[in-house]
């Protein structure tokens, strides 16, 4: 990177910092496949590749403070209909991601929590999962939210399957939206004030959905390998730029 290159993204940093920020930001990481299809290369390299950019921006989002909390949306419950053998790629290097990661987490205090149906995850995967959690849960730099095996219907479901077991043990007195938040497995993040999604496609594909009642939504064509620091700017740039009226009247 050039220098005049790197004061430009400084100053442009140090705006975004007078401004604003979101608390809460999730990532649909999407179009690792065609990344790699258009170099020719097999789909794992996109996915490889995809975890690379995952890793550089967690560390950017972390230094420089830009959101307490960010999200990333890395396997939904739809993503068991492709082939096996990418499926198992796909977790073997979520596993290597977070064990990879773990001394890093606990050194600039991330705290890593996975959301998500992680019983019908492969075993080692659970265990490095469970392992990495506990070891960062007390890091307050940065709370990252990584779903694997997340569907916003499952989370859902979770949610009401909490309020009829706590119905039937006669423990639940009222339920309205701040109490039904409150079962969610997402209970402990605020909502996302601003859910992104790379390469192209203009949809949820079951990321969150309870909490995306108020979020700003930024989608690019940019591919997830190539989201890098400049382009998450360009995200907090626009988000700045939006009006949030929550159904109210333009302040
Ligand atoms: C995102 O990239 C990674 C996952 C959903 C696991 P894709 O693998 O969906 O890439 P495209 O959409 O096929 O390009
Ligand atoms: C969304 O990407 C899910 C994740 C990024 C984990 P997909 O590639 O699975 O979404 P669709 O199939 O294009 O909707
Ligand atoms: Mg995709």
């Amino acid at each position: 990177m050039g220098r005049g290159r790197t004061a430009t993204l400084a100053d442009r940093l140090a705006v975004v910092r007078g401004r604003v920020l979101p608390r809460h930001v999730a990532l649909i990481m999407d179009g690792n496949g065609r990344w790699a299809q258009a170099r020719g290369l097999p789909r794992m390299e996109g996915h490889r590749q995809g975890v690379k950019a995952a890793e550089h921006l967690v560390r950017f989002v972390g230094e420089e403070h830009l959101c307490p909390h960010l999200s990333l949306f890395a396997f939904s419950t739809e993503n068991w209909n492709r082939p096996p053998d990418e499926v198992a790629f796909l977790f073997a290097l979520l596993e290597r991601f977070i064990r990879e990661r773990e001394e890093e987490f606990v050194e600039r205090g991330v705290c890593l929590r996975v959301l998500g149906a992680v019983e019908a995850l492969p075993p080692p995967l659970r265990r490095a999962i469970a392992e990495v959690e506990e070891r960062t849960q007390d890091g307050d730099a940065l709370h990252l939210a990584v779903g694997i095996n997340f569907g916003g219907r499952w989370s859902i479901l979770q949610g009401a399957r909490r309020a009829v077991s706590l119905a039937r043990e006669g423990k639940l007195d009222q339920l309205d939206e701040e109490a039904f938040a409150r079962l969610l497995p997402t209970a402990d993040l605020p909502e996302p004030d601003l859910i992104v999604r790379t390469g192209e496609e203009r949809r949820i594909s079951n990321f969150y959905l309870w909490e995306a009642a108020y979020a700003e939504l930024y989608f690019t064509a940019t591919l997830w390998p190539d989201f890098d620091e400049e382009a998450f700017l360009v995200a907090l740039e626009d988000f700045q730029g939006r009006r949030r009226r929550f159904g109210g009247v333009a302040a």
